[in-house]
């Protein structure tokens, strides 16, 4: 049996999780810090690192708790190195770092975007593994990593192998849910406010572009200007009120219903380029009702398996740290006190 503290403070949330086998999660919290930010429409990197800071001892403390475990029992501890805000990762890694040394402890350096794809896939690889069956996923997999800072395809060879086919060369899909959120006047973070008054909308109201970009990059510059321009007219001043006849509803669903085609096209095409036996769609947009649905349809209709994280594994957390972690681990993909964060990978 191995046992893997996860440690996880790359952005707003501060986390930790105890998982077993790469698969069990004995314990997790996830501290969130949406409200402190939410008046400045956005993450504040200074403000992120404090609240970091304070909570988590706290959250490392209580997912050991809820465990039943003390940090003499785990095996190693993982924690996030890159991307994030530098600010924020050096929280978790100096906090890993002390307790490696305190308790004589491997630290196991993860990537985050790569932890979300595995976050995706555990609930069925502990499924599978509980069932005494095959747990290891059908690879090659594709997986679309849709966050606030992410907007990625990759080719997955194995829970460590993970090549980067594509990406957005502009703003990321869940910033431009927050944009467009910003725009109607809806708050932070948009997405979750988006998804919901999208459901009252009707995607046909307005033709927003869905941007080719080259190869299976993406674009969501454009569309985020023709939204502007739709609500509050060509050359407005910032804060100006929206246009007589807007329906907030009519926006957010034509605007949801733009990002889903783009990020299903290219999801559908990767997977063919490559001939996946698999699809993945993780990060925090991964909780979109239009995505998870559409992304349900595609994967049926191509006759591949869909590995979509449950809500809680959605959004920022531990626990695919903790996940990825005990991999690399077994790899041998180990760091020390030379350690460093990076703020971007790719
Ligand atoms: O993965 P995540 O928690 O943090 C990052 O690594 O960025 O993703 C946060 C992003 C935010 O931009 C938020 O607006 C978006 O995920 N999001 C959603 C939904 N829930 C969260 N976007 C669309 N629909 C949702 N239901
Ligand atoms: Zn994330």
């Amino acid at each position: 049996m191995t046992l893997i503290l996860g440690i996880e403070s790359s952005c707003d949330e501060t986390a930790a999780a105890v998982v077993r086998d790469g698969v069990s999660v004995l314990g997790q919290r996830v501290a969130s810090q949406v409200d402190l930010h939410a008046r400045f429409g956005g993450v504040i990197p200074e403000i992120a690192s404090r609240s970091h800071l304070e909570a988590i001892i706290p959250v490392i403390e209580e997912s050991l708790d809820e465990a039943g475990v003390t940090l003499d029992d785990v095996d190693a501890i993982a924690v996030t190195v890159t991307p994030g805000l530098v600010g924020c990762l050096l929280v978790g890694l100096s906090v890993a770092k002390g307790l490696a040394l305190a308790a004589g402890k491997t630290i196991v350096p993860v990537n985050h975007v790569h932890a979300h794809i595995h976050g995706a896939l555990m609930p069925w690889m502990e499924e599978r593994a509980l069932a005494g069956e095959d747990s290891d996923p059908p690879w090659p997999l594709v997986a679309l990593v849709v966050s606030g800072g992410h907007t990625s395809l990759y080719v997955c060879e194995s829970p460590s192998e993970h090549r980067l086919v594509g990406r957005t060369i502009d703003d990321a899909a869940g910033e431009a849910y927050d944009k467009v959120s910003a725009m109607l006047g809806l708050g932070y973070p948009g997405g979750p406010v988006i998804d919901k008054l999208a459901q009252d909308g009707n995607p046909k109201a307005h033709a927003f572009p869905r941007t080719r970009a080259p190869g299976l990059d993406f674009s969501f510059s454009g569309l985020k200007t023709a939204v502007l321009y739709k609500v509050r007219g060509q050359g407005a001043p910032r804060g100006a009120p929206l246009l007589p006849g807007i329906r907030r509803e009519d926006v957010a669903a034509s605007f949801q219903a733009a990002v889903v085609d783009v990020l299903a096209a290219r999801l559908v095409t990767a997977a063919e380029e490559v001939d996946a036996r698999g699809l993945v769609v993780c990060g925090g947009v991964a909780a979109n009702s239009a995505l998870r649905a559409r992304a349900t349809a595609e994967a049926e209709r191509l006759g591949l398996p869909l590995f979509l994280p449950p809500m809680a594994l959605a959004t920022d957390n531990a626990v695919m740290i903790a996940g990825l972690g005990h991999w690399l681990f077994a790899e041998g993909k180990t760091g020390d006190l030379g350690t460093d964060v990076l703020a971007r990978t790719d």
